[in-house]
């Protein structure tokens, strides 16, 4: 059993190079699905498939070649399938505060539905071993990262507030009707979320298991767009799941000597140079622009080679942790694993939200998450082969009692 996810800003390329690993992994005989959470269909129209098939097979998979299948969820199915009695609740309510019932309905749709769907059915072809490998186009960064934090959160929710809040509503119900008539759960919804987690189980195991699940991050030689793949790298790294590969998509190529063109060269030139400190020690796979768009079969099939050559896309191709971020009472400890390299030679510096590691003539840039950056004093010492970086944080005098 493989899991990739495919993850970038908006446009770099995820469905594309999702279904071209897909097509890749299918041929090499493996049972394979490309999964997407994608509205606009772009995988059918990638494979140039009729969007009405799609339509028709209401979020299910559906064969496109031999051993390869895409799915492309619909979250109104899904509605019906996995959150009925949740979704009722919530529209009920929404509806009793005077909005249309359409609308209610709509709205009781929460953010975060589509990725728990996500998960549902990555956790049921785990758990059925229906496919060899599944492959997820994942929504643009900025408003996906948030799945990867679901499974823990639901954990923690399980096992704070839902035993409690079951209960309570158990008991508060008679007397609630009586002086409101603004409905309280029944149990059936609370049952309802207590089979979604029950399916759910595990899922967060399998995620951070670097032998199932690597992430691959797509992206541009453009500085915004690489800014956010920084920060998706550091969002998988604190949720412990394992990047193995950085596909940067869309490089000029040297064949392209128009003199309209010159700027954007010479800015992917100096991108892909900062690119190599970001993401190092994981390995970076350029692809160039294509002459069109990447449409069909064949195409597809040229960007799986571009991207992979003679590799084989199952391969985990970075396989330790970039870096390990530790809390430790009120101080956050970067570890980060530098063989050969003693204490004298590496040189650091902070520069915002940015630590910046120099040794010698290399260079590596860490973006620290908002909570880490405002700590500005910074201590590094050399333990065997990892260095340990640690930020002081307020103690709020706790240390001295
Ligand atoms: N290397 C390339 N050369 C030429 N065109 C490309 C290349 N990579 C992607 N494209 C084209 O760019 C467009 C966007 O690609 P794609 O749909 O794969 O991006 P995406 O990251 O999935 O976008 P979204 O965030 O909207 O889902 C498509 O028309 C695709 O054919
Ligand atoms: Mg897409």
């Amino acid at each position: 059993m493989r899991i990739i996810f495919f993850a970038g800003k908006g446009g770099v390329g995820k469905t594309s190079v999702s279904a071209a690993t897909g097509i890749k992994v299918a041929q090499m005989g493996h049972k394979t699905v490309v999964m997407s959470l994608d509205v606009a269909h772009s995988l059918a129209d990638i494979f140039d498939l009729d969007r009405g098939l799609l339509d028709k097979n209401k979020g299910q998979p559906i064969g496109v070649s031999d051993n390869l299948w895409i799915q492309e969820l619909d979250i109104q199915e899904e509605i019906q399938r996995y959150w009925g009695e949740i979704h009722m609740y919530f529209s009920g309510l929404l509806n009793m505060s005077g909005l249309d019932e359409v609308l209610a309905e709509e709205l009781a749709v929460f953010p975060g539905m589509e990725e728990v769907s996500l998960l549902l059915y990555i956790n049921k072809y785990v758990r059925e071993k229906t496919y060899d490998v599944i492959l997820l186009d994942c929504a643009p960064t900025g408003e996906s990262l948030r799945f990867i934090s679901i499974p823990t959160t639901l954990d923690w929710y399980m096992k704070k507030i839902f035993k409690w809040e079951r209960t309570v509503a158990k008991y508060v119900r008679p007397l609630a009707k009586r002086v409101t008539d603004i409905p309280l759960p029944d149990d059936n919804y609370f049952q309802a979320i207590e089979d979604l987690f029950e399916k759910l189980k595990g899922v967060d195991q399998v995620l951070v298991d670097p032998e199932i699940t690597t992430v691959r991050l797509v992206t541009n030689p453009e500085k915004v767009v690489l800014k956010e793949t920084q920060r998706a790298f550091m969002y998988f790294c604190l949720y412990k799941m394992n990047i193995d590969a950085i596909i940067m998509n869309r490089i000029l190529p040297e064949t392209v000597t128009d003199s309209y063109f010159s700027n954007w060269l010479k800015g992917q030139q100096r991108n892909l140079a900062e690119a190599a400190e970001f993401f190092n020690p994981v390995p970076i796979f350029p692809v160039n622009l294509f002459s069109g768009e990447i449409i069909g079969y064949d195409y597809l099939r040229d960007l799986a080679d571009q991207i992979y050559a003679d590799r084989n896309p199952l391969e985990r191709f970075y396989k330790e942790e970039p870096y390990q971020l530790i809390k430790e009472k009120s101080n956050y400890r970067l570890k980060l694993k530098l063989p050969f390299v003693s204490k004298k030679d590496v040189e650091l510096s902070k520069m915002y939200e940015e630590l910046v590691i120099r040794i010698g003539g290399f260079k590596r840039h860490i973006l620290l998450p908002r909570q880490v950056a405002s700590l500005n004093t910074v201590t590094a010492k050399m333990e065997g082969e990892y260095l340990n970086v640690v930020f002081k944080g307020d103690d709020h005098g706790r240390e001295k009692e």
